[in-house]
């Protein structure tokens, strides 16, 4: 369960009094080669005055304070109504990475606290956005301990922390509490244990995450059973786990009047555990991040089901590949052959490269039933990925030039930053294979681009399709805290997916 969300809003008026309701005051200050500087305007000199000193005495007491993004100092003041605090925040040159490094060290700084903050940072819509969902994430928490959970709801929103800005920081701290939102939720799910998410549970939180949207564009179908015998894929490495047997989660946002609209077929991997199969991961040490594995699956999820706070002027259709990679009598076996949806067969090789067989079953089912626009899949696909670019950036394929701009461009704006890949036909004859169309593990020439060939097995299901890979091995997951993030799920892609869908409009 998450620790308590913080929440964003505006305040009308600021006067002197008005500032004596909040317990502390955020003055951001800025770089620059002749020192930190801090606006003129009313708003930043009362909330200066406040704490009984002027700007130039804070600089003189602390005389190492530069102003760089993410310095935080935290002056004490003698209490008048609420207020005991003046927090000075470093905000850098205001650059988009900038708002999000101060965001991240403020929201850092009072997680948990319970205060009630006014911050006087207002900037254009970019920066302000980035400011206040950094505030957000890195708050984020999220545990099973027993004493957390047997609290009460109340006694747990205690430590919640609450901002308000100038009434000019409207529209950004709005879109900013969409994207805050929809990242804590994709990664509550990444963080829940593998022993409680399996296909079924998710398909429940798609369900319930919908219903709470209380929105008529959105809809969830659920396919299960006899209902994916096409789906040669999902059924191969899902049925290594009956208990918990495969499910295809179809999430739709279709507002009246859609069809003609163009249509974004989205696919994630949602494994939610990968031991490897029976080409079990060694060291076993590096199993314990696998409840991770579903990492893309939620992210189009929540990206999916925010769009109807959005209301962009397209239909997508997501669709969560979900199964779980076990150890079983019913586990596929290395050389088995399988047939994916639309007919390839397929060579299993490797039954630790499964994510790529759920993929391709949807990304099939995209081209041959679903007349896709756009048709993009985010997975945690191979380890390869994250040798060449580290675990900051995804690795992103595609074959159009305007799709992968246009994507590159939403990361950098985003905070998830995607680079470009290539599709190396060169490589192709990796995927050969003596008894199917394709062998699926690629791996038989040696061409060692693990996550190249990964992508190249992909596009053999996407036909002539308008179509993005992103590999989010990497930046799915953090083994730090630090900044926006955790040690553990980020939530990366939901951000991105929310704001490309929402320019398609
Ligand atoms: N889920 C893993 C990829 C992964 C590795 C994600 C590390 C996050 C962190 C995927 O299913 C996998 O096992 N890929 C193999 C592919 C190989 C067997 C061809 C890999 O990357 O080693
Ligand atoms: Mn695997
Ligand atoms: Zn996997």
């Amino acid at each position: 369960m998450h620790l308590p969300q913080p929440t964003f809003g505006v305040i009308s008026s600021f006067g002197t009094s008005e500032l004596e309701k909040f317990n502390a005051l955020v003055l951001p200050v800025s770089a620059s080669e002749d020192g930190p500087f801090i606006d003129s305007g009313l708003l930043v000199t009362s909330v200066v005055s406040k704490s009984g000193l002027t700007f130039k005495e804070i600089l003189t007491q602390w005389p190492d304070f530069s102003g760089k993004a993410g310095e935080l100092l935290e002056i004490p003041i003698e209490q008048i109504g609420n207020l005991t605090r003046l927090l000075v925040l470093g905000v850098g040159s205001s650059t988009l990475e900038d708002c999000r490094k101060s965001g991240a060290a403020l929201g850092r700084k009072v997680k948990g606290t319970g205060f009630s903050l006014f911050s006087a940072f207002t900037a254009d819509y970019d920066q302000a956005v980035s400011h206040i969902v950094a505030i957000s994430l890195s708050q984020y928490g999220w545990n099973l301990k027993s004493d957390y959970s047997k609290s009460d709801k109340s006694a747990r929103a205690k430590g919640a922390t609450s901002f308000s800005f100038e009434a000019s920081q409207g529209e950004a701290a709005a879109r900013a509490t969409i994207l805050a939102e929809a990242t804590w939720f994709t990664r509550d799910l990444i963080h829940t244990p593998s022993n409680i998410k399996n296909p079924a549970w998710l398909a429940d939180q798609a369900k319930s995450l919908v219903r709470r949207a209380k929105s008529p564009a959105l809809s969830v179908v659920v396919k299960k059973g006899r209902e994916l015998d096409k789906f040669g894929g999902l059924r191969a490495v899902g049925n290594s786990s009956p208990q918990s047997a495969p499910r295809l989660i179809e999430i739709s946002y279709a507002p009246e009047g859609s069809k003609s609209w163009p249509h974004v077929v989205l696919v994630g991997k949602g494994i939610t555990y990968d031991t490897g199969g029976l080409s079990l991961k060694r060291p076993f040490d590096l199993m314990i991040p696998m409840k991770s594995d579903m990492a893309g699956a939620a992210a189009i999820l929540s990206a999916t089901v925010a769009m109807a706070k959005i209301k962009p002027r397209v239909r997508i259709t997501a669709l969560m590949m979900c199964a779980e990679n076990m150890v079983s009598s019913t586990a596929q076996r290395p050389s088995d052959v399988i047939t994916q949806y639309g007919g390839t067969t397929v060579e299993v090789i490797n039954t630790d490269a499964e994510g790529r067989l759920v993929l391709a079953d949807g990304l099939a089912y995209a081209d041959l039933e679903l007349n896709p626009d756009y048709l993009l899949d985010i997975a945690t696909l191979t380890g390869s990925a994250t040798l060449g670019l580290g675990k900051q950036y995804a690795a992103m394929y595609s074959r159009n030039p305007n799709f992968s701009a246009k994507l590159h461009e939403v990361g950098d704006r985003t905070g998830d930053q995607v680079w470009p890949m290539p599709l190396i036909d060169d490589y192709k004859p990796a995927l050969k294979s003596s008894v199917a169309d394709l062998n699926h593990d690629a791996s038989a020439k040696s061409f060692s681009a693990g996550s190249v060939t990964a992508a190249l097995f992909l596009e053999e299901f996407v036909g002539k399709r308008n179509w993005v890979h992103l590999d989010i091995a990497g930046p799915a997951r953090s083994e730090v805290d630090a900044g926006e993030v955790i040690k553990g799920g980020t939530g990366f892609g939901t951000r991105l997916l929310i704001e490309w869908l929402a320019t398609l409009s």
